[in-house]
């Protein structure tokens, strides 16, 4: 008989205990850059270089899904300026590196919310999906525009939708209806969530799908993040135990 825990342990790691979906918390790239006298900016540039190498590494050491949080929904009450600058990375991200992402086998998801993005934003959004849409290499997933709670109620405002039209029954709403109305539905939960910069919060990151994720919170700021520390990381968490709620393997009365 397969029970709803086995569903959830179906649902995270691969046999070999390998993480099949790691997520990450970018944070630390204006301290970063403080700490060197330089602008804000320039951190966000120094950490785009990051990205572009822990996407490459994941790909290579066969990670399945890779969640990267770009830019959360509260990131637009920063300065303008950089706000313009974050756009703008992410264009240049999209404009030069989704051929060779193309060509390395990714494909390209992007979690958050698309209403209301500016047009060229949106666009380029959209032609990293549908270019790489058949590909099945490493999943990256960009969350942009993206806030937890948000991605939430938006999944709930679609239950209600099907409720008022009589498509669903109240009765049938579970965890299962409504993980598949989020952004992420096709896809497995974190098992590891990692925090740079040395904060300890999830910042509206994956509230839902994080449930059972392990959680690494590293002092090194984004800049600075390097595919050693993420091998560090997956050794990490390939020497915990994960319960699921459950009882430690050979434990019980
Ligand atoms: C957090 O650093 C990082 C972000 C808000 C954005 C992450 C962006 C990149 C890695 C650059 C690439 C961008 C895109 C959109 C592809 P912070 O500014 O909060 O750092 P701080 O906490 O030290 O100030």
């Amino acid at each position: 008989m397969t029970t709803g825990m086995d569903a959830v342990r179906q649902s995270f790691g691969r046999p070999d205990g390998f993480p099949r979906h790691v997520a990450i918390i970018m944070d630390g790239n204006g301290r970063w850059a403080r700490a060197r006298g330089l602008p804000r900016v320039e951190g966000h540039r120094r950490g785009l270089q990051t990205l572009r190498e822990i996407v490459r590494h994941a790909g290579d050491v066969g990670l399945e899904c890779l969640t990267l949080y770009s830019f959360s929904s509260e990131n637009w009450s920063r300065p303008a300026e950089e706000v313009r600058e974050l756009m703008g990375l992410l264009k240049i991200f999209i404009r030069r590196d989704l051929a060779e992402l193309d060509r390395a086998g990714v494909r390209v998801r992007v979690v958050g919310e698309r209403a209301g993005l500016a047009a060229d934003i949106a666009g380029l959004l959209d032609e990293a999906e549908t270019t790489t849409a058949a590909n099945t290499g490493l999943t990256l997933v960009v969350a942009f525009n993206y806030g937890a709670r948000n991605e939430i109620a938006r999944a709930v405002r679609a239950l209600a939708r099907d409720v008022a039209a009589g498509r669903l029954a109240p009765e049938a709403i579970d965890e299962a209806a409504i993980g598949r109305r989020l952004d992420t539905a096709d896809m497995p939960d974190p098992d590891l969530i990692i925090r740079t910069s040395g904060e300890q919060r999830l910042s509206n990151f994956l509230l839902w799908q994080a449930a059972y994720s392990e959680f690494l919170f590293v002092p090194t700021y984004w800049p600075d993040f390097s595919a050693a520390e993420f091998d560090r990381a997956i050794d990490e968490y390939l020497g915990r135990e994960r319960r699921f709620g459950g009882l430690k393997a050979g434990v019980g009365v």
